[in-house]
């Protein structure tokens, strides 16, 4: 099927304009797949991050449609499904956008920069107490590891981070990002600093 990308083209600190490219695509192809093939046959100028191309590393997240998503997860067949077609264009019609709430580098690269500072200052790592030197392995049972399952698997893409209004308005605020992370050391029977955590 043909479908049109309308996609954000922006330089460091210049207006931002759309671009138009028509392809001819699968449904079930991404809009990865979708953004490769444009840059390698149409425009090899586009830039976007990419890496893994499985959902795993976080690179790819961008403005799909007006929502922050994986471009390696969604797919032209389940967006059009949602999004539809507009009847105000000739094609159906994606939108394609960088992040908000972070300086657009070019196109749909985005500087992470301010993100991984504020992740950086809640100490996402561990922490114990200096007299709390295990000398034998730090056993944890199936109940404590289990608490660390659902923020243990975030990706770290900076989805959260575009979607966040409070952001928007106060930039300063240390973002989801940050706060999951600290939940998730919070709840690690290995750290010890909990209270410091909560009171930072
Ligand atoms: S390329 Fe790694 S999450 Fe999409």
């Amino acid at each position: 099927m043909k479908v049109q990308f309308k996609i954000m083209r922006q330089k460091s600190n210049k207006t931002p304009h759309l671009q138009t490219y028509n392809l001819d695509v699968e449904s079930n192809a991404t809009i990865l797949d979708c953004l490769n093939r444009i840059k390698w046959e149409k425009d090899g100028t586009l830039a976007f991050r990419k890496n893994c191309r499985n959902t795993i590393c976080g690179s790819c997240s961008m403005r799909i449609n007006g929502r922050s998503a994986l471009a390696c997860k969604e797919n032209v067949g389940s967006e059009l499904e949602k999004f539809g077609h507009s009847g105000k264009e000739k094609l159906p019609t994606m939108t394609i956008a960088p992040l908000k709430n972070l300086p657009v580098v070019k196109d749909l690269v985005v500087d992470m920069a301010l993100f991984w500072k504020k992740l950086e200052a809640i100490e996402p790592y561990v922490r114990l107490k200096a007299n709390s030197i295990f000398e034998r392995e730090f056993l944890q049972t199936p109940k404590e590891r289990l608490r660390l399952n659902q923020t243990s698997s975030y990706i770290m893409c900076g989805v959260c981070y575009s979607e966040c209004n409070a952001l928007t308005v106060n930039p300063d605020f240390v973002g989801p990002h940050a706060l999951a992370k600290t939940q998730r050391m919070i709840v690690d029977s290995q750290d010890t600093e909990t209270e410091t955590r909560l009171e930072t």
